[in-house]
């Protein structure tokens, strides 16, 4: 089951692109279900052939405990399933409020086990950032979020603060299990609307295996430690089968365990002779890792063999710090430090 919030600037059009989606695969043959996450409550009535259907909040506000499945949802266009949360009038109380309850509700009637779903649209009201606003991207509703614009600048304006938004919920949707996590990784071969194969998830196995890390498979990504969740994005990426990896301070905001856990699997995938581009922070890092090193300062660069351009000096010269570089052996492998030792000016550089 996908599960997909459709965002947007109020008026931009977002009920109206939620309805060819739904109808479109709908045509395709996939289970579609559409929730309007509205108090408008007018996401579903092209697909309802113009009629309006009662709302979620209003039928519990008629029935109260007796409200059933059948009452808040309706066959559309190709059978698709429509729902309409409802809220209150503008104004008066918490559009969000009306968001959760319905949900709520939805999760209650076991509306997903009962319709089984290939495809869940919600479409969400525009112009709300609040906990509502939220919830279909929380709590492992929606995984994906769309947001519809024009290049009309408060739509762009509104897409984003939305996308914001989203980013500050994002770790909530690092809910996942491990396992999907690095199948998300093939989501473009995939194809909208398809779920992985089995031979999918064997590949992505495969590679938390290869990591050390298969009994993760199922854990939930959120309570992973740093270094794993950092693994299983390296492994999200290898799942493409990239000639090259490019990773943007992969180790950064990591304790010194998870770093070397990091670095370790950036030495393993070198030695089986995949190209990796590490940006970093830690020249001792490029020291470890890197067979060549580009130092970027303010004014000028430096590229070359990474023994050559991480010296004494060049350190002096970039970063204005005097340090040591030290040696130490790891059985038979010599790795090397660099002790900080004191800032300098770099007037006083050379
Ligand atoms: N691509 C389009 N071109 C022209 N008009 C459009 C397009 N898409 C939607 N409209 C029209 O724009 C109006 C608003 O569309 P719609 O109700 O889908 O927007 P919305 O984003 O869901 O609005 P709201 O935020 O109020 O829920 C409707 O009259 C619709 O017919
Ligand atoms: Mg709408």
């Amino acid at each position: 089951m996908r599960k997909i919030a459709i965002y947007g600037k109020g008026g931009i059009g977002k009920s109206t692109v939620t309805s060819n989606l739904s109808a479109a695969l709908a045509e395709r043959g996939l289970t579609v279900m559409q929730v309007g996450c509205d108090p408008k409550a007018d996401s579903t009535k092209n697909l309802m052939g113009g009629r309006r259907i009662p709302t979620v909040l209003e039928c519990i506000r008629d029935k109260k405990d007796q409200v059933r499945l059948e009452d808040i949802s309706f066959r559309g266009f190709k059978d698709i399933v429509c729902v309409e949360s409802g809220g209150p009038t503008p104004g008066i109380g918490c559009a969000g409020r009306g968001i959760i309850t319905s949900f709520e509700k939805l999760e209650e009637l076991r509306a997903y086990d009962i319709f089984q779903p290939d495809i869940v649209f919600y479409d969400v009201l525009g112009d709300v950032v609040c906990g509502g606003f939220a919830m279909p991207i929380r709590d492992g509703y929606a995984e994906h979020v769309v947001i519809v614009t024009s290049g009309e600048m408060m739509a762009l304006f509104a897409a984003d603060n939305i996308a914001q938004a989203v980013h500050n919920f994002g770790k909530l949707v690092f809910g996942y299990s491990a396992l999907n996590m690095v199948t998300m990784g093939l989501s473009q071969n995939i194809g909208f609307g398809r779920t992985p194969s089995k031979c999918d998830y064997e590949k992505a196995y495969a590679l938390l295996e290869r990591f050390g890390i298969a009994h993760l498979a199922e854990h939930s990504c959120n309570i992973l430690s740093g270094g794993e969740l950092q693994m299983v994005l390296i492994a999200r990426a290898l799942i493409k089968e990239p000639k090259i990896l490019i990773m943007d301070e992969p180790e950064s905001n990591l304790d010194m365990r998870n770093q070397l856990v990091v670095l370790n699997t950036i030495d393993r995938l070198n030695e089986e002779n995949l190209s990796i581009v590490i940006n970093t922070h830690y020249p001792d890092h490029a020291l470890r890792c890197a067979k060549k090193t580009l130092i970027i300062g303010h004014r000028e660069h430096l590229f070359g063999d990474t023994p050559q351009v991480i010296t004494q000096e060049n350190i002096r010269w970039f970063f204005e710090i005097e340090s040591d570089i030290v040696q130490a052996s790891s059985g038979e492998r010599i790795l090397q430090g660099i002790i900080p030792l004191d800032i300098v000016r770099k007037s006083a550089a050379g």
